[in-house]
């Protein structure tokens, strides 16, 4: 019989036994799986567990900032905050291939973990997300996006002497099961159930070079998006929801005046596996007025677009 509070607490044990007096580095994407993974790593250990948190500047609005209130403040885990959206931004320069900035955005990471998982004494353990569907994929070897936020984290990347030994404690477990897990542990319901997000965020929606406006335009845009998608019931029932920017400028009115400025696509798909996905029939009027509230209030946007792909052929994200 399938509990989550059974799998909590002999999770609990299992780790305290296997870690002992040892300290556990883990690196919190806020993403559901490192999430749960904090959260149960902390009621197992406590102090014993130090959380490494890297801001590339390509999260969210306002992401950082949750995942900080949310762990260090309210539930008392140890994170260091790293804030390297310069050191992306510089390693991204002049960078135009979906590609080439994935490796980059995933080699910057490990660089930026690495030298803070070395300055935090006495670590033995690093922590990993891991759940099940990510064994049976890297079993298979396939590209894989999904796990490169993972593999990015793995032992492979630390210097030689730190020798860190693997502790995954959703290892055995689907997404549904880390979710209920989430639940008991008393994570944050929008944390546990938000659409996903992909490891080299903002860096493959914003095609092409990658640049601060771009970013932060992106930001505003796509949290008025998903904002409007809460406020009328649709965010359950989309799989997926975000905005693109695209570095095209067109021609809008404003007033007497004209304006030259970027375009911003939205996409939002219905789902099951996400590896087929149908584009989301979403009511004209609730588009019109999340068009009209991104133009007014996005400084630097003239037009937006709805994406009418579905995929095959098209992917779900634009890079
Ligand atoms: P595509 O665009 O391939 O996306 O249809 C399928 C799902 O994978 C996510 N995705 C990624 N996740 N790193 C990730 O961790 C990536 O590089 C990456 N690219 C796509 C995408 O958001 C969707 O959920």
């Amino acid at each position: 019989d399938w509990k989550p509070e059974n799998i909590v607490e002999s999770q609990i044990a299992q780790v305290r036994e296997q870690v002992g007096d040892d300290h556990v580095l883990l690196g919190l994407s806020g993403g559901v799986d490192s999430s749960v993974v904090a959260a149960l790593l902390h009621k197992a250990i406590g102090e014993q567990l130090t959380c490494v948190f890297v801001d590339t500047g390509l999260l969210r609005l306002g992401e950082g900032d949750q995942v900080m209130a949310t762990f260090a403040e309210h539930m008392g885990v140890r994170v260091i905050r790293v804030d390297a959206e310069d050191r992306f931004l510089s390693a991204l320069k002049g960078v135009e291939d979906p590609e080439e900035k994935r490796k980059i955005i995933g080699r910057t990471f490990i660089e930026v973990f690495d030298e803070e998982a070395g300055k935090i004494d006495n670590v033995k353990w690093l922590a990993q997300g891991t759940i099940y569907p990510d064994v049976i994929e890297s079993a298979g070897s396939k590209t894989g996006k999904a796990q490169v936020i993972k593999s990015h984290h793995n032992v492979g990347g630390l210097p030689e002497h730190m020798k860190l030994k693997l502790i995954e404690p959703l290892r055995e477990l689907f997404k549904d099961e880390v979710r209920r897990l989430g639940v008991e542990l008393g994570l944050p319901h929008d944390m546990l159930f938000r659409h996903p997000f992909p490891g080299p965020g903002l860096g493959v929606r914003i095609l092409g070079e990658v640049k601060k406006d771009y970013a932060d335009i992106l930001r505003k845009a796509d949290a008025i998006f998903i904002e409007e998608l809460w406020n009328h019931d649709l965010y359950n029932k989309t799989s997926q929801a975000f905005a693109v920017f695209l570095p095209v400028r067109s021609v809008g009115v404003m007033g007497d005046g004209r304006r030259y400025d970027w375009v911003i696509a939205l996409r939002a798909v219905e789902t099951i596996d996400f590896m087929t996905a149908r584009w989301a029939h979403l009511p004209y009027d609730f588009l019109d007025h999340v068009s009209r509230r991104i133009i007014n209030e996005v400084r630097g946007i003239s037009r937006v677009t709805y994406d009418i792909s579905g995929k095959p052929p098209a992917t779900i994200e634009w890079e």
